[in-house]
């Protein structure tokens, strides 16, 4: 303040918290402000920010445990999307043990769907519950094959070639070391004097057993002599723990999620999941507001009871919220063009920017006691974060976790990059899949097409993301990032959080395009960009 002799005072530092007390404006905005579409139109993830608030905990004390549906709990807040490029068995499995889900495609046969979700039921941790098999008629240039596909050499060898058949050999690196003819079958050199376990081996015991003989590889067979899963020695250091693993409360098995669509076919498909032991169904539709989701939300519901969780989707408005919530969905997708191979808002001219679509639908589903799940165009934590933020229980990744080592399909390698594919299930690549995996019907299909359409109009596209390495990694990484924004906003857990958003207490603030420039990196003449270690 300056007085009439021109001379300044100031305020007593030691009132300074009475005087922001006494400010009947807080800094920066509300929830409700910023997101006014009236005055500040559509919002998405990059267009705004959250203030800081105080940090009295340490990162590693913030807790992410939320709802993925009204009825399941999970100690992380992450979903890998039903996308044939993002997750089957292996993804989903792995989703699981780090405290997330995955939800297995529907863009194959309902028995191909359900043996994924079989495999994911029937996990135990360590044990290889999908080993690669061959026949013993098979030859040492297969080994040599695989070897350069996959990076092991170690093939049980089984009547059929298959699983659950009866275990007849092994053949390892050493059996092939000295083999010059790629044409001798593998009968003439797999090992067959076997050290092997019996079905029910605990993880403990099978480790120690695969110790003591210094095999490499430990098969485990059922009373019949079948084999049923494989158990390396590569992987012992591997077999760590996974506090935080979404397991069903009562069996302990790992919680498995999958895809279906809402034609009457998709009941015979359903049934066939729920006998694989599947815990939650999501109805995947682009447009989720339509008779026939409804009907097929009431059918899942009479048919199965609270047996089976069921997430409608997608959505982006109250509206189409209130018909799914009436019609018995457990959670709602939310999501429509943002999805990062998505070109439905160009094509089709519906769709919401996501930050509104999100914060819209979860302040109508939260009376509800319905959890949303922000869907698509989640590209950094801070985007996760944000999409908590606005309400979303939970987020769903395409993008970000394809590209990864359990993500199906194999790397190749472009200009240097090592690379993976990534196609939208509305791509027309999706939609012509074929060959070894695929059944003749295409359900990728019926989300984005119908039967009559004569010419089918792509709502997605099919590109390649580059090698992220292992989700072991990369999820531990969105994890640990998540801990300390919250910390950074103040909040020691997702509740807290959504409560202090609520409240006004935790603000927000637009930004410009230029503040948006300023948040990156910028005026640098190279970087490198390591994300983390
Ligand atoms: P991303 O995480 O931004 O890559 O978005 C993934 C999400 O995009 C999925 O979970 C789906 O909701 C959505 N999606 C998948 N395929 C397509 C498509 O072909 N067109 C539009 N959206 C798609």
């Amino acid at each position: 303040m300056v007085h009439d002799n021109g001379v300044q005072t100031y305020l007593d530092p030691k009132d300074a918290m009475q005087h922001l007390a006494e400010y009947n404006k807080a800094d920066g905005l509300s929830v409700e402000e910023i997101m006014d579409s009236r005055v500040n139109g559509g919002l998405t993830y990059n267009d705004f920010l959250i203030l800081p608030g105080y940090i009295d905990f340490p990162a590693s004390e913030v807790t992410l445990e939320t709802k993925i549906t009204k009825n399941i709990s999970i100690k992380t807040p992450f979903i890998s999307s039903p996308m044939d490029t993002v997750t089957e068995t292996e993804m989903a499995v792995n989703m699981a043990l780090l405290g997330g889900v995955g939800v297995i495609h529907n863009n194959c046969s309902p028995e191909e769907q359900a043996e994924m979700v079989r495999k994911v039921k029937k996990f135990e941790n360590g044990f290889i519950t999908d080993p690669v098999c061959l026949t013993p008629n098979h030859t040492v240039g297969d080994i040599h094959m695989i070897k350069a596909r996959l990076g092991y050499s170690g093939i049980p060898i089984t009547a059929s070639g298959k699983l659950y058949s009866i275990l007849l050999g092994i053949v390892t690196a050493r059996d092939i070391q000295f083999h010059e003819d790629h044409t001798t079958l593998l009968k003439d050199v797999m090992t067959t004097d076997l050290v092997i376990a019996q079905e029910g081996v605990t993880l403990e015991e099978a480790n120690q057993i695969l110790r003591s003989s210094k095999r490499g590889k430990l098969p485990i067979v059922n009373a019949r002599g079948e084999l049923v899963s494989l158990l390396a020695r590569s992987d012992l250091l591997k077999n760590i723990n996974f506090p935080l693993a979404s397991k069903s409360p009562r069996s302990k098995q790992l919680i498995c999620a999958a895809a279906i669509g809402t034609r009457a076919e998709d009941k015979t498909r359903l049934q066939k999941l729920v006998d694989a032991g599947l815990d939650i169904v999501v109805l995947d539709s682009s447009q989720g507001n339509s008779s026939y989701q409804i009907e097929m939300i009431q059918y899942i519901k009479k048919t199965y009871g609270n047996k089976l969780d069921v997430i409608a989707g997608n959505i982006v408005t109250r509206e189409q919220a209130a018909r799914l919530i009436e019609a018995g969905a457990d959670a709602l997708r939310v999501g429509m063009g943002s999805g990062s191979i998505c070109i439905t808002q160009e094509v089709m001219a519906v769709g919401r920017p996501q930050g509104t679509a999100v914060y819209m639908v979860s302040q109508f589903a939260k009376k509800f006691g319905i959890p949303v799940i922000a869907d698509g165009g989640i590209q950094n934590i801070g985007h996760i974060t944000k999409a908590l933020a606005l309400g979303a229980s939970t987020v769903m990744m395409g993008g970000l976790l394809a590209g990864t080592a359990e993500s199906p399909g194999e790397y190749f390698y472009h200009e240097g990059q090592r690379l993976k594919k990534y196609r939208g299930m509305g791509s027309l690549d999706a939609m012509e899949r074929s060959g070894n995996f695929c059944s003749a019907t295409l359900p990728a299909a019926n989300r984005y097409f119908s039967d009559r359409d004569v010419i089918k109009v792509a709502q997605g596209v099919a590109g390649a993301v580059v090698d992220k390495g292992s989700i072991r990694k990369f999820v531990p990484y969105l994890l640990t990032g998540l801990q300390h924004a919250l910390q950074d906003i103040g909040a020691k857990n997702l509740d807290h959080l959504k409560e202090n958003v609520e409240s006004g207490k935790v603000r927000f603030e637009l930004r410009t395009a230029a503040a948006q420039v300023e948040g990156g990196v910028h005026g640098l003449y190279s970087y490198e960009k390591r994300l983390y270690s």
